[in-house]
């Protein structure tokens, strides 16, 4: 999990994006306005809780709403466009079953301020990016344009007409919640809800000319980027806040529950929610306990977090002495050094530098000590070489690390 922060965070940094940090726990107000009432997350997945002044808490099930609260309480003294990113733990009291747990992390980023398609296809190359820097290449982008407030509520009546005809077709679930949000049988994975989705009318067929224009703009955006995609007309997300722009990941190994490694879109409305002014935004979040998923159904490695360059074994009260004094120069130089704690024999330390995942055992005994030198040993194949004490710091320093 720490590589695969790591390489998150030097990828966001890569294009401008900056970390930023919220609160594990909100208003449960935030998210109920903001994810939609009758979202997934509203009516069944939030872990909601009073504090002892009976206020209405709730663990952050998502990123992208309490990123834009501390925004706005900011927003004087931030960059236009604002790029932040972050990594950390969400929490959704969804049934557990693989690839859907109750807490899981999230790789997510947003851009705030910025309306043009090319923050849209931004967004969607650092996340291709970041899949294929895993080594990930069974991976789909599907992408819809869900339209604004100007052409989805017309959408939303020929829609809610269709399926009020082919009520008998969907889960008891939709045919009670059809009119609270006739959009979510679209999301739906049940089969039957798929083939009276397939069939349904279609938002990018009713876009207002300005959402088709910037849905287009996307297209050459991820086109000029070298990005292929497939339009996924059934594709709305299950949050409220969207607009325009949505988008998923899809590893098609996975089963379809666990399939979206991630998602997002564009959420031009949700400021205003808020009681901010305009502020259009963009953004995804990433569900890295699938990413790992996808990494073990691809056969590919899980990377790792950079291990120790050398384990530094003293032998003898002297050797030992030198050990720790070779440990704190090889640090202060940025070299990854360990050495033991106390007295122990040689082979026993050789067994912690292994277990430790070193790459080099340095050796100090006595006869070492005499020659002012140690044994430099690479623990992969056991090949040995005498090097100067002086010259360890120097000969480690460029190893660089593994991982
Ligand atoms: P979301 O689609 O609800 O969007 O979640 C994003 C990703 O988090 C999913 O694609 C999935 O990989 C992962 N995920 C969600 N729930 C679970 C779970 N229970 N267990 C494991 N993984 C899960 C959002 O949260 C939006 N805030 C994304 C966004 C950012 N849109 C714009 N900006």
């Amino acid at each position: 999990m720490r590589a695969l922060y790591d390489r998150a965070a030097a990828l966001a940094r890569l294009y401008g994006y900056r970390y930023v940090e919220t609160p594990g726990f909100e208003a449960t107000d935030l998210f109920a306005r903001t994810s939609g009432e009758t979202s997934d997350v509203v009516t069944k997945e939030m872990y909601t809780f009073e504090d002892r002044r009976r206020r209405s808490l709730t663990l952050r099930p998502e990123g992208t709403a309490p990123v834009m609260r501390a925004y706005l309480a900011e927003m004087q003294e931030q960059p236009s466009p604002f790029k932040a990113y972050y990594l950390t733990r969400m929490y959704r009291y969804a049934r557990p079953q693989e690839g859907r747990y109750r807490e899981h992390r999230q790789f997510g980023v947003e851009v705030f301020g910025a309306e043009d398609p090319g923050a849209d296809a931004e967004v969607i190359a650092v996340g291709d990016a970041y899949l294929r820097g895993l080594g990930l290449t069974q991976i789909e982008l599907q992408l819809n344009s869900i339209g604004d407030e100007v052409c989805r509520p017309a959408y939303r009546e020929e829609l809610l007409a269709f399926l009020r005809a082919n009520r008998d077709r969907m889960t008891d679930e939709h045919r009670d919640h059809l009119e609270d949000n006739p959009l979510r049988v679209l999301d739906c994975k049940d089969e039957a809800c798929r083939a009276v989705a397939k069939e349904a009318p279609k938002i990018i067929d009713r876009l207002c000319d300005p959402c088709r224009s910037h849905f287009d703009g996307v297209q050459a955006g991820l086109k000029d980027a070298g990005l292929s995609w497939v339009l996924e007309p059934t594709l709305v997300r299950g949050l409220d806040y969207y607009t325009r722009t949505a988008f998923e990941f899809v590893s098609p190994g996975l089963s379809p529950q666990q399939a979206t490694l991630f998602g997002g879109g564009r959420y031009d409305g949700l400021a205003e929610v808020l009681g901010g002014p305009h502020v259009p935004g963009v953004g995804f979040g990433m569900g890295l306990e699938r990413v790992l998923m996808a990494i073990a159904q691809e056969g590919l490695g899980v990377p790792e977090e950079p291990g120790l360059t050398v384990f530094v074994v003293g032998v003898g009260d002297a050797g030992r002495a030198r050990a720790l004094d070779l440990a704190r120069e090889l640090r202060a130089a940025g070299v990854a050094a360990d050495t033991a704690f106390g007295d122990r024999p040689l082979k026993a330390q050789l067994r912690m530098a292994d277990r430790a995942g070193a790459r080099y055992a340095a050796i100090v005994g006595d006869r070492e000590l005499e020659g002012g030198s140690v044994t430099l040993r690479r623990l992969a194949d056991g090949e040995q070489e005498d090097v100067s004490a002086d010259a360890l710091t120097t000969r480690l320093g460029g190893e660089g690390h593994a991982g």
